[in-house]
């Protein structure tokens, strides 16, 4: 089954649990969290993520957009977070840390920029729940789908069932109603949608409508 997963990037951060609720019903909730090193942007972090977890059901990926996350990425799920999204070109020690985020009781994620192929860490898959594949350059919502990217989706899809994995495979930027169904047809089964849903008049509705659409 597909699963919708909100960004809050795009939320009103002066009322960030309000927006949460707004989208009850989604999977989980994508909280990018971005240091102005590793992307050009700076967003929230530690506290934010803490208050954020007590006030909604829904539980929380972060999405580490920071340098060090081998140093930080335990502290987000002690934060609160179910699952914690690190780029691996940021990581020391990939292993290492996925064990880590285990170890602590979440799931493991592993992201990668446009620029970074999948196939140097088909090894590492094994570590993780999920990878995540980024369809825009990691900083800013809204940007263009990287229509670029559909064959590393494929690519990736391709290793996982060859490996047998249970491994989710996420997609995240410029993903809404005229790009979701070109990722679930190259093997995408998680949605990252900032725009497309609280950009939306109604964002619970934006995201059962997305749910519908990758699942034709
Ligand atoms: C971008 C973030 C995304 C962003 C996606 O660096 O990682 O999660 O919020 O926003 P949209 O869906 O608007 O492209
Ligand atoms: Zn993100």
């Amino acid at each position: 089954m597909a699963q919708i997963n909100p960004s809050m990037l795009s939320a009103d951060f002066s009322r960030l649990a309000e927006e949460a609720r707004a989208v009850e019903g989604a999977d989980w909730l994508h909280i990018d969290v971005m240091d102005n090193h590793f992307v050009p942007n700076l967003t929230l972090g530690l506290p934010v993520v803490e208050s954020l977890s007590r006030a909604t059901e829904t539980p929380l990926d972060c999405h580490l957009m920071i340098e060090d996350p081998d140093r930080w990425a335990p502290a987000y799920v002690e934060a609160g977070a179910g699952s914690v999204t690190f780029h691996v070109e940021a990581a020391a020690a990939p292993v290492r840390l996925a064990r880590d985020i285990r170890a602590k009781g979440a799931k493991a994620s592993m992201a990668l920029r446009p620029a970074t192929p999948v196939e140097p860490y088909e090894d590492l898959l094994p570590e993780l729940d999920m990878l995540l594949i980024m369809t825009v350059e990691p900083g800013f919502g809204g940007q263009a789908f990287l229509d670029i990217m559909l064959p590393k989706i494929r690519r990736a899809r391709r290793i996982i069932d060859r490996h047998g994995l249970q491994l989710a495979l996420q997609v995240d930027g410029g993903v809404s109603a005229a790009t979701i169904e070109r990722c679930a047809e190259a093997g995408a089964d998680v949605f990252v949608a900032g725009s497309a849903v609280y950009g939306a008049d109604d964002p619970a509705a934006a995201v059962r409508s997305l749910r519908a659409q990758a699942e034709k």
